[in-house]
C-alpha cells in the first residue's frame, strides 16, 4: 500500500510496510521467515537479501513499519532495547563526551558508566529539566546529548524541541537521542520535535505483551543511518525474525492500547492523589505536575505509567496487591508494580538514587488494560495493608 503524509496513525501501523504484492504468493500477513541465508543466481549476485544477520525480509517490514509510524525515514532494530543504545554510542569515538539526563534508566546509566568509560567515552549526567545545565555541560568534545523524556522513574518532562533546537544553536553537529519507550510514537514524535535519533526499548509498550525483548532506532538521517546498518550488522546486535513478527504483529493494535493505558493510568493517578496514605503522585497529565505545561505541548497523551511516593511501609503495600504484578519491566497489558531503589534502579550508586529522590516508598505502577475499578479497588486494599 502506498503511503503518504495525510494517513492516521492506525493505518500506517496497519498498512505501512505490509503490501502482500511484495511476496509471490501475495500473504496479506507478512511471512514469518527463519531461513539465514539465501540461494544467490551467481556468485555475489542475490535478489537484495544474503546472509541472516545482514538482513532478513521479516525483519524488512518491522522496520518500514517502525519508521513510518515515527514520521521518520529508517527503522533499524536491535536484539534489545539496551543493544539499540550500544550500536548508538558504536558512533562515537575514543575522547568524545555524552550528555545524559540524570534519572535515565538504571541501565542506561551502567552501560555509560561502565561500559563506555571503558572505551574512553566520557559521560556528564545532569538534570535536562533545566536547559541551562545542559548547554553549560558541552564541551568540544561533546557529541550525543541522551534524553528520556517523561524519565524513569520520576516522569520528569524535558522539553526536546527547546533542548534540540539550543544544542544545536551551539553545536548542530551534536546527535540528539531521545528515549521515547515510556510514551511510544502513538503519543510523541521526537523527530518532530528536532531529535536525530528516537530510541525504544521495544520490550516495553511498543510489543506490549510482555514476551518479546527487542530494541530499535528511528532517523530521518541518510547519513547516520548508513553508519548505523553497518554496525548493527558488524556488532551482530540483530533480533530474531520470530520475535520481529511478533513485535510487527502487535504494532497493529499499539493506538488502541495505548488509548486504554492512558484512561486506565489517569484514573489510578488521581485517585492515588486524593488518597491519604499517598504523599506525592507523579504523572505528567495532572495539573500538579512540575511540567505539566509542558506535557501537553509535547505528548498528545500519556501511557499508564505513575509514581508515587506512600507514606506507609512499601513492603506491606506490594505484597498486598492482587492484580497488579510485583515485577520488573513495563508497558505490558498487564498491570505492574515495583520498588525501583532495589528493583530497576539497584545498579545506580546509593548517592545518584539518594540525589535524585529514589527512596523506599517510592514506587512505581505500569497501569495495564484490565478493568478499571478492579485496579482501583486493588490498590486501595494495599493502602490499607501498607498501615497495618
Ligand atoms: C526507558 C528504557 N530504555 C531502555 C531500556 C532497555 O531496554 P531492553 O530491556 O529492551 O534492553 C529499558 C528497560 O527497562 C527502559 O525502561
Amino acid at each position: 500500500m502506498p503511503t503518504n503524509t495525510v494517513e492516521g496513525f492506525a493505518t500506517k501501523a496497519i498498512h505501512a510496510g505490509q503490501d502482500p504484492l511484495q511476496w509471490s504468493h501475495c500473504s496479506v500477513i507478512p511471512p514469518l521467515v527463519m531461513s539465514t541465508t539465501y540461494q544467490q543466481d551467481g556468485p555475489a549476485q542475490h535478489k537484495g537479501f544474503e546472509y541472516g544477520r545482514s538482513g532478513n525480509p521479516t525483519r524488512n517490514v518491522l522496520e518500514t513499519c517502525l519508521a513510518a509510524i515515527e514520521n521518520g525515514k529508517h527503522g533499524l532494530a536491535f536484539a534489545s532495547g539496551l543493544g539499540a543504545t550500544t550500536a548508538l554510542a558504536s558512533l562515537l569515538d575514543a575522547g568524545d563526551h555524552i550528555i545524559c539526563c540524570d534519572d535515565v534508566y538504571g541501565g542506561t546509566n551502567r552501560y555509560f558508566r561502565t561500559c563506555c568509560s571503558k572505551n574512553n567515552i566520557q559521560i556528564t549526567f545532569t538534570d535536562a529539566t533545566n536547559i541551562k545545565t545542559v548547554i553549560n555541560s558541552i564541551q568540544p568534545t561533546t557529541k550525543m546529548i541522551w534524553i528520556e523524556s517523561p524519565t524513569n522513574p520520576l516522569l520528569k518532562i524535558i522539553d526536546i524541541k527547546a533542548i534540540s533546537e539550543a544544542v544545536k544553536a551551539v553545536n548542530s553537529e551534536i546527535i540528539i537521542v531521545v528515549d521515547n519507550s515510556f510514551l511510544t510514537c502513538y503519543f510523541q514524535k521526537p523527530l518532530d520535535l528536532g531529535a536525530d535519533f528516537v530510541l525504544y526499548s521495544l520490550s516495553k509498550y511498543m510489543n506490549g505483551h510482555s514476551d518479546i525483548i527487542m530494541g530499535a532506532v528511528i532517523t530521518l538521517r541518510d547519513d547516520l543511518e548508513k553508519r548505523l546498518r553497518y554496525i548493527q550488522n558488524a556488532l551482530g546486535i540483530v533480533p530474531s525474525p520470530f520475535d520481529c513478527y511478533q513485535v510487527n504483529r502487535s504494532l497493529k493494535t499499539l493506538e488502541i492500547r495505548m488509548e486504554k493505558h492512558m484512561t486506565n493510568g489517569l484514573a489510578v493517578a488521581k485517585f492515588l492523589e486524593s488518597h491519604s496514605h499517598v504523599k506525592q503522585v507523579f504523572h505528567p497529565l495532572l495539573p500538579s505536575h512540575p511540567q505539566h505545561e509542558i506535557a501537553k505541548k509535547q505528548q498528545t497523551g500519556h501511557s499508564g505509567m505513575v509514581t508515587f511516593y506512600l507514606k506507609g511501609d512499601s513492603h506491606k503495600f506490594l505484597k498486598a496487591l492482587k492484580i497488579f504484578t510485583l515485577a520488573e519491566s513495563l508497558g505490558g497489558f498487564e498491570s505492574l508494580a515495583e520498588l525501583p531503589s532495589v528493583m530497576t534502579h539497584a545498579s545506580l550508586t546509593p548517592e545518584v538514587r539518594e540525589a535524585l529522590g529514589i527512596d523506599d516508598h517510592l514506587i512505581r505502577l505500569s497501569v495495564g488494560l484490565e478493568t478499571e475499578r478492579d485496579l482501583i479497588s486493588d490498590l486501595d486494599q494495599a493502602l490499607k495493608a501498607s498501615q497495618m
